[in-house]
């Protein structure tokens, strides 16, 4: 059994927050166990906690079409969310439930050591620069610590904001240039910003 799995074992039996007595089932996450890209999304709606699986809904299936014009499908990198299990009606997650799951995503990463973290959304950037905008930052990557952070609007919200939508595109097809040049980047934010011009 991998470490991810063991992980997956231990993440199923959580009773650190309140959510894991609404659920029914935890979505730890899933992908290729040494995926360069690993994206983060905000917490399991409907359609994957009743599957077990994140991304499985409507904001799943654009995700998908955004990964397919950058050439590449779910196994081929690794995709999981701030907290594991659903918020009841799909309420933000709570700041006492992003810190009782941060130890679940810090583990993930750790194990699979991805070169680039895509944040999908508010939540995921918050947990990692909890003083940016996502309008500002979007589509800008930047290093912090030894990983790149590549901010991007939640799939979702190109769902309800249609202008949106062609916002995430851009910002997507960025992608394999930015993990092709990801040893460049490097934490001064005055050379990061030279690949916003990508
Ligand atoms: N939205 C998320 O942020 N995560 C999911 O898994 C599904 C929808």
């Amino acid at each position: 059994m991998s470490a991810l799995t063991e992980l997956y074992a231990e993440i199923a039996n959580c009773q650190d927050c309140g959510l894991a007595k609404h659920r029914i089932k935890v979505v730890p996450g899933e992908g290729a166990e040494d995926a360069e890209l690993f994206f983060i999304g905000e917490a399991p709606g409907w359609h994957e906690d009743q599957q077990g699986r994140p991304f499985v809904g409507p904001a799943g299936a654009f995700l998908d079409q955004l990964l397919s014009s950058i050439g590449l499908s779910r196994n081929q990198i690794y995709i999981a969310n701030v907290v594991k299990c659903r918020p009841p009606g799909n309420r933000d997650p709570l700041p006492d439930e992003i810190q009782a799951c941060r130890k679940w995503l810090d583990r993930q990463i750790e194990l699979i050591q991805p070169s680039v973290i895509i944040t999908l959304g508010r939540y995921s950037l918050m947990r990692y620069f909890p003083h940016e905008s996502i309008s500002k930052v979007h589509g800008k990557p930047r290093k912090k610590g030894d990983l790149v952070y590549y901010p991007m609007y939640h799939p979702a919200a190109a769902l309800h904001q249609g202008r949106l939508r062609q916002v995430i595109q851009a910002d997507m097809i960025k992608i394999p240039e930015i993990l092709a040049q990801a040893g460049k980047i490097t934490e001064t934010p005055a050379e990061a910003r030279q690949l916003d011009l990508l």
